[in-house]
Order: C-alpha cells, then structure tokens, then sequence
C-alpha cells in the first residue's frame, strides 16, 4: 500500500534564534520518495530549518511532524526517532583516527547489538552503495574531498533511514565531485526508495535532480514549485537569487556576512 500521509509536515512553523526571529509561518508537506531541494542565499535560514526537522531546535510556534507524527519532545524520544532521520552535515563530521569502514559502523554500533561480522558486512554494503567498498581500510586524510563526502554519506545512511537531510552536500567539491555526489543523492533515493531534502545555495546543480524546489528568502518561503516553475519564474525577488544580482529585493544581511567572514 502507498503511505500517503507526507513524510515531513510543517505547518505555521516559526523558528527563532536567541530574540531574533529567523524564519516564519512556514507550510510545506514533504511527500514520500521525492528529492526536494531547499534553495536560499546564505544566511537565510536553511541550516535552522534542518535543524528544526531533528529536533535539535525547538519551533517557537507552530508544528513540526516527521513520519507521521509530531517530533518527540522527550530526550529518549527524540534520539529514537533521530535514527530514521539521516544527517549529512555541512563538513563530514569524520572522525580522522578512524578507518572510512570504522567510521560508517559507528552509527551500528551505538544503535544496534548486531554481531560484528554483521555490522562488517553491512558497512561494506554501505560502502559499495556509494562506490567506496576498496577504500574501507583508508583513514580520511587519504581520501579526496568526495570520497570523504561519500563516505559521510554511507555513514548517514547506516542505520537505513526513509529520511536523508543534506546540508549543502556540495560545499567544497569541484565541479566533478560535485556531479558525482548529486547523481549519488538522485540514485540513492530511488534505489532505496528514499525521501530527500536537499539544502543548499548551489542552484544549477541541486535543480537537475530535485522534484521540487523552495526557495527561502527574508524569513520565509519565496517559492514553491518544480524546478521548471522555478527557472521560469518572473518574481523579481526569484529571479536576484537565480541571477545572482547584488542589488535588488533581499536585503543585503550584513551582521550574517560580517559573522560568516570570521
Ligand atoms: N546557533 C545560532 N545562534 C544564533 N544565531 C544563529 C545560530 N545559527 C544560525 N544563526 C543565525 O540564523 C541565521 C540563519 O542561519 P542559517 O540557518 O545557518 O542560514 P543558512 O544555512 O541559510 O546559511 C543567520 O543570520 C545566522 O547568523
Ligand atoms: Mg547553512
């Protein structure tokens, strides 16, 4: 049976960072099985929504649902339902004394009690997901900048999550890697049979491989669409973050520059 109850439900959603309001009165269904790349300039507020879909930021008003339910208020709860939400963070987060193999079990070895020849096998199946099985016994300074990426990616997908959250997965990739990883992400998701939600300010290479697009601007969503309404778009506010002009409708955040620079 098709579940057709949307995999993330926000609704009135507000988020808040110390007194300042970041984002606000934010709707979106997320359906099952489909890529959704949320789009922005920097400092817009993409990371706090990420961050409000683990839990790790509590909304200041509104709701937050996660695979049909309301995200957990408790601890206990919380970690629980963190195990179906897959993370790939800005930066990979590897642990640098550690084996890319060693690093991916790490997740199976503090969630589950499997033996080790399972989680063995099941790290080199992750690895063989990304095309990463040879590098199993390299330490992260002997990778390059995407196979690190993958393999923080095979580790995210460990525990198999419905879920993944990808937070600008390009960020310092050439444009090779960069390909590599989005058609990864693409192929991911419908292999397994996935959800996606895909952060980033790389417009041109997160469109191709998105379902639907958002984009967030001045503490809210701007647009809503597929990624041809949004390339044809003719919001002039739409069309200064696809173009890349400096001077128009989203005003130029210069305390987020200024804390971004340091
Ligand atoms: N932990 C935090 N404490 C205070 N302000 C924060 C924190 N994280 C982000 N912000 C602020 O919230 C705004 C949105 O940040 P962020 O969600 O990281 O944007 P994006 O991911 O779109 O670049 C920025 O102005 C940033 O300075
Ligand atoms: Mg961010």
């Amino acid at each position: 049976m098709i579940d057709a109850t949307p995999i993330v439900r926000l609704s009135g959603l507000r988020l808040d960072r110390g007194s300042r309001t970041i984002l606000d009165g934010i709707d979106l269904e997320v359906p099952r099985g489909s890529v959704v790349a949320v789009l922005g300039p920097s400092g817009c507020g993409k990371s706090t929504l990420l961050s409000a879909l683990t839990g790790e930021l509590e909304p200041a008003a509104g709701s937050v649902e996660v695979l049909g339910a309301p995200l957990p208020r408790g601890k206990r709860a919380l970690l629980e339902r963190r195990k179906s939400i897959g993370v790939l963070l800005q930066g990979n987060g590897l642990l640098t004394d550690l084996t890319a193999a060693e690093n991916v079990a790490l997740p199976l070895r503090a969630h589950t009690r499997l033996p080790d020849p399972v989680i063995r096998r099941l790290v080199e199946m992750k690895l063989h997901a990304v095309g990463l099985r040879a590098a199993a016994d390299l330490y992260p300074r002997e990778l390059s900048g995407g196979m690190a990426r993958r393999v923080a990616l095979a580790r995210a997908l460990a525990l198999d999550p419905p879920l993944m959250l990808y937070d600008e997965p390009l960020t310092g990739l050439d444009p090779i890697a960069s390909g590599v990883i989005m058609s990864l992400i693409a192929r991911l998701n419908a292999s397994l049979g996935l959800t996606s939600i895909i952060v980033s300010h790389h417009v041109h290479e997160t469109l191709p491989v998105a379902d639907r697009a958002l984009v967030i601007a001045n503490g809210r969503i701007a647009f809503s669409g597929t990624p041809q309404q949004l390339q044809a778009s003719d919001d002039p506010l739409i069309r200064q973050f696809l173009d890349g002009e400096p001077d128009g409708p989203i005003p130029f955040d210069t305390a987020a520059r200024a804390m971004e620079a340091a």
